[in-house]
Formats: C-alpha cells, sequence, structure tokens
C-alpha cells in the first residue's frame, strides 16, 4: 500500500462506528501525577502492568479504535509476554504514539507556551512505525486571560503543529492534532468559543501551508466551555457552541474529530460528546472521543494499585467506554450511569 493509501485504512479502522480513541500517552511527570491521585506509585512495572491492562481489556475494541501510547510502552509486554502494540493489534486496536517533546516558554512572549519536538522527527517516527505504530498526536496548549493567546502564541503553535503534522504524513503516519484551550480561568463561555475558534482558524491556515492532506488527520480539539469553577450553561449550549466553532473552522475534509476530556468529569465529558451528537445541523465529521482522564479516572480509581483488582478495573474501563460509545452516537442518557452500575 502506498503511503496515502495506508493513511486511509488506517482512518478507517479509527472512525468506525461506535469507537473512539483512549489517550494512554501520559508523559512520566503526568503520568506520576495521574496514579498518585490514586495513591499508586509510577514505576516501569506499574506502568506497564496499567497500560496492558487497559490494552488486553476483553471486549474493549468494540468501543475503542485506537490507543496513543508513550514511547516506553511500545516496547513494553503484557503479562503473556506480547509487545503491547501486538495486543493491540489483537484487538483490532490501531496502536499510536504522541511524539511532542511538551511545552516550554515562548521566548519573547507573556510567560506564554509552544510546543517542542520537530528536531529529528522523521527518524523517530521511523523507529516507531517499526515498532507498530500507525498513527501520531502532538498536543499544543493555549492558555486563556483577558489579553491571551497573543497572536504570537497562535501563529507559533499552528506553525509546528502543521510541521508536525506534514512530517507524520511523510511517513504514512496519521497525525491527531491537538490544538488544547485550556480550561483554566474564569473567562466564559462566549471568550472560550473566540479563543477556539482564533486557534483552529490559524491552525487550519498553518495545515494548507505546510501541504497537509486534510482527509489524513484527525483533529482532537477541546470542547467549547466556560473556565473551570465558572457557572456552566446547559449540556445543549455547550454542544450549540462548540459545533458553531468547529463549523466556522473546520473543512468538511476532516474526517473525525475526537474531542479531548480537559479536565471534565467522566459524567460531563460523556454528556457533552453526547448532546454534540444529538445537536441539530451540519455535522460533516465523526464526532468522537480521545479522552485521557475521562475514560481513565474510573479505572485507576477500581485498580488502585491492588494486582487482584485488574477485573474490576477492566470492568471499568469496559463500561466507561461503552457509555462514550453511546454518547459518539447520540444514544446515550444520564441515567445509563447508575443502570449499568
Ligand atoms: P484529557 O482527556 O485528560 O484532556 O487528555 C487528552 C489528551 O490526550 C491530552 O493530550
Amino acid at each position: 500500500m502506498d503511503r496515502i493509501g495506508q493513511m486511509q485504512h488506517t482512518i478507517e479502522r479509527l472512525t468506525r462506528p461506535g469507537r473512539g480513541i483512549l489517550a494512554a500517552d501520559e508523559s512520566y511527570p503526568t503520568i506520576t501525577k495521574r496514579l498518585s491521585d490514586f495513591g499508586i506509585e509510577s514505576t516501569e512495572e506499574t506502568r506497564r502492568f496499567y497500560r496492558s491492562l487497559l490494552a488486553t481489556t476483553p471486549g474493549i475494541g468494540d468501543y475503542v479504535g485506537g490507543i496513543i501510547f508513550f514511547e516506553e510502552t511500545l516496547g513494553q509486554r503484557t503479562d503473556s509476554g506480547q509487545l503491547i502494540p501486538a495486543a493491540c493489534e489483537a484487538q483490532d486496536i490501531v496502536p499510536g504514539i504522541k511524539v511532542d517533546k511538551g511545552a516550554v516558554e515562548l521566548a519573547g512572549s507573556d510567560g506564554e507556551k509552544v510546543t517542542q519536538g520537530l528536531d529529528n522527527l522523521g527518524d523517530r517516527l521511523d523507529g516507531y512505525v517499526e515498532q507498530g505504530a500507525l498513527f501520531t498526536k502532538w498536543r499544543n496548549l493555549y492558555q486563556i486571560t483577558p489579553a491571551l493567546p497573543s497572536r504570537q502564541a497562535l501563529e507559533a503553535n499552528a506553525e509546528v503543529l502543521a510541521r508536525y503534522a506534514a512530517i507524520a504524513q511523510s511517513r504514512g503516519m496519521v497525525p491527531i492534532v491537538e490544538p488544547e484551550v485550556l480550561m483554566d480561568g474564569d473567562h466564559d463561555l462566549d471568550r472560550c468559543a473566540a479563543v477556539t475558534e482564533a486557534a483552529q482558524a490559524s491552525l487550519f491556515e498553518a495545515l494548507r501551508r505546510h501541504r497537509v492532506l486534510l482527509e489524513a488527520i484527525i483533529l482532537k480539539p477541546n470542547m467549547v466551555l466556560p473556565g473551570k469553577g465558572q457557572p456552566r450553561p446547559s449540556v445543549e449550549t455547550c454542544a450549540e457552541a462548540t459545533l458553531q466553532v468547529l463549523r466556522r473552522t473546520v473543512p468538511a475534509a476532516v474526517p473525525s474529530i475526537n474531542f479531548l476530556s480537559g479536565g471534565q468529569t467522566s459524567e460531563e465529558a460523556t454528556a457533552h460528546l453526547n448532546a454534540i451528537n444529538q445537536a441539530e445541523g451540519a455535522k460533516p465529521w465523526v464526532l468522537s472521543f480521545s479522552f485521557s482522564r475521562a475514560l481513565q479516572n474510573p479505572v485507576q480509581a477500581a485498580w488502585a494499585g491492588v494486582a487482584e483488582n485488574a477485573d474490576a478495573a477492566q470492568q471499568a474501563f469496559l463500561q466507561r467506554a461503552k457509555l462514550n460509545s453511546l454518547a459518539r452516537e447520540g444514544r446515550y442518557s444520564a441515567s445509563m450511569e447508575t443502570d449499568n452500575a
């Protein structure tokens, strides 16, 4: 298969009906923080055990079409000795890899960030392909204040995200492009909408500049929500605001939009995804999930680092993934949280 055929095939697998993507690609500091919230120490062995538990959950391939991993995981094995990417493929789940190297201060800005990781990226991708990864992720982040993000930050971040996407596609890997507008701050819904629109508009301009094939990317945006701690409008209002921004900025050529959860509770993220899929009006893309925290919090709580809890943790994962699978089709209702518990 040629490079474009390979990417089309990967997109088809990632966007099959009822499926979303699990982000299990936390860097060392982030996974350490997530696990410690549940009293679990982050070691090479606990990370291996935990991430293979996710990949080998029986039946999870019905709801999860792809899993994004961190570099370390691609070389780790399940308890039965199978490499974790191969264990994913055995469940028809596409293995992916986070390739950015995190955010650093954007020199010359007022404390804003830019994501790094372009140096030697092509060579690194060649290695990940050998390890079985078929798609990639890169995350930018944008902080909202009354004055920010600046044009400098919008343009610098769009440029690196587009360059990353072009390099990934040159290797036949599908790039997930993630321009995350953070929920921190006390801004309202309209301000989040305006910033999200600006971030995505500059991103799509840069993708065009770098001749990225839009049919072979996945967009991973934030949902449009007010700042953390601010009063929340109804899920329907947030869904409408999110769709309005997407319609204004994302060409219909893009096959799939897979949202991040961004610090919402599991239930909130599922309810918002459901409302987005239930809303009226033009929606020319698949609208699904690529959650990390909203999928994994219940799993980590059930596991708590105790090997005997592994089955319960897998059940929690299956249940949460199933509810999000329903939400991705607009068929979820809040009563299912207790019905199926
Ligand atoms: P959250 O769903 O926890 O926001 O994480 C998504 C992600 O992968 C961030 O890069």
